[in-house]
């Protein structure tokens, strides 16, 4: 099929591009830098500023399947007013235009979501059947703006997918940022660690997304979630063991208000989630689907 990804140059972009390669798509894909794009990805890359420009028409032509991953990092620091203007607008905008733009030959769109859109307290186990009220966190009402303007796109009998996606284990991501502490044994808990952590794996994301492209059941949101989350207590002991280091130090919540404010919440937050439609509709095999199991695969392989 002919597939246009935005966000194609980032962690999962960049894996999702060589899987769909592998299955014979054709790739083209729209960045902030279509030089460098292309030379990272070798594929046909376009210049879209979403902010000032259109989706640019010849990254649109024939094309069947959209899959848009673009968005500022939530993962860099305090969340200043600037940066929330552009972590929202960088998805809903851009999510916006795309819909917008579809082309006569477009039979999927594919968008990027994110466990935030669930409550992010407690123990509570929620699956995709949980309905966002009106008191929304920052994360929830992104992902829940991000999820309707996708959705717009069935007003015109397209198949819309939103992937709930969970923390992504892999060679990027929040793994690469706290691994160097780890690596020094300077690793540990975050706050009082009973906030559960769900995790996936890199290749059973990809493989979801791959998925999603060719099975036209996939519709609407989908926890992409291992089934096994873990809580961050145990997470920070089974990456210690892997690396053979301790994990004696467990930073206070205070701490991480302190130093990211808002953004704390990405380490405090508790998001016990099932893959209940993976699982349950459509007969998802998750290849990792316990997380000794893949941190030995990452150690063993990406991630030094
Ligand atoms: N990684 C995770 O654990 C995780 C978890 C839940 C949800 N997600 C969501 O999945 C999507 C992909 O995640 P990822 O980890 O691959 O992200 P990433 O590595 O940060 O890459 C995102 C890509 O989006 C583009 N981008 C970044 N900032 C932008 C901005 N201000 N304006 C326009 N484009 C911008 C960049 O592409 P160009 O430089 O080529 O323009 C970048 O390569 C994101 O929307 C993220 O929120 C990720």
């Amino acid at each position: 099929m002919n597939i246009l990804i935005t966000g194609a140059t980032g962690f999962i972009g960049r894996h999702l591009v060589q899987r769909l390669q592998q299955n014979h798509h054709t790739i083209k894909v729209v960045s902030r830098n279509a030089v460098r794009a292309s030379q990272m990805l070798g594929v046909a890359a376009f210049d879209w500023d979403y902010a000032t420009q259109d989706v640019p028409a010849a990254a649109l032509h024939e094309c069947e399947v959209i899959i848009n991953l673009m968005g500022e990092s939530l993962g860099e620091g305090r969340w200043t007013k600037a940066r929330k203007h552009e972590i929202y607008a960088s998805r809903i905008l851009s999510t916006r235009k795309l819909v917008a733009a579809a082309p006569s030959t477009l039979q999927a769109f594919i968008c990027a979501s994110a466990i935030g859109i669930y409550p992010g307290k407690g123990d509570d186990l929620y699956d995709e059947s949980f309905q966002v009220s009106d008191h929304l966190s920052f994360m929830q009402a992104i992902c829940h703006d991000w999820e309707q303007e996708a959705a717009r796109i069935e007003h015109n009998g397209i198949r819309r997918v939103s992937i709930r996606t969970g923390i992504v284990l892999g060679d990027g991501g929040m793994l690469k940022k706290i691994l160097p502490v780890f690596k020094l044994g300077l690793g540990g808990s975050v706050g009082d660690g009973r906030q559960w952590l769900p995790w996936i794996h890199i290749d059973d994301l990809v493989s979801a997304y791959a998925e999603a492209v060719q099975n036209t059941h996939y519709r609407g949101p989908i926890n992409a979630v291992s089934p096994n989350p873990v809580r961050y207590r145990e997470f920070a002991t089974m990456l210690g063991k892997v690396l053979n280091r301790p994990t004696f130090f467990p930073v206070p919540a205070f701490i991480l208000k302190l130093a990211l404010g808002e953004a704390a919440a990405l380490a405090l937050n508790s998001y016990h989630i099932t893959p209940k439609r993976l699982l349950e509709e459509y007969g998802f095999k998750f290849k990792f689907d316990h997380l000794t199991t893949a941190l030995d695969d990452l150690f063993a392989k990406t991630v030094h």
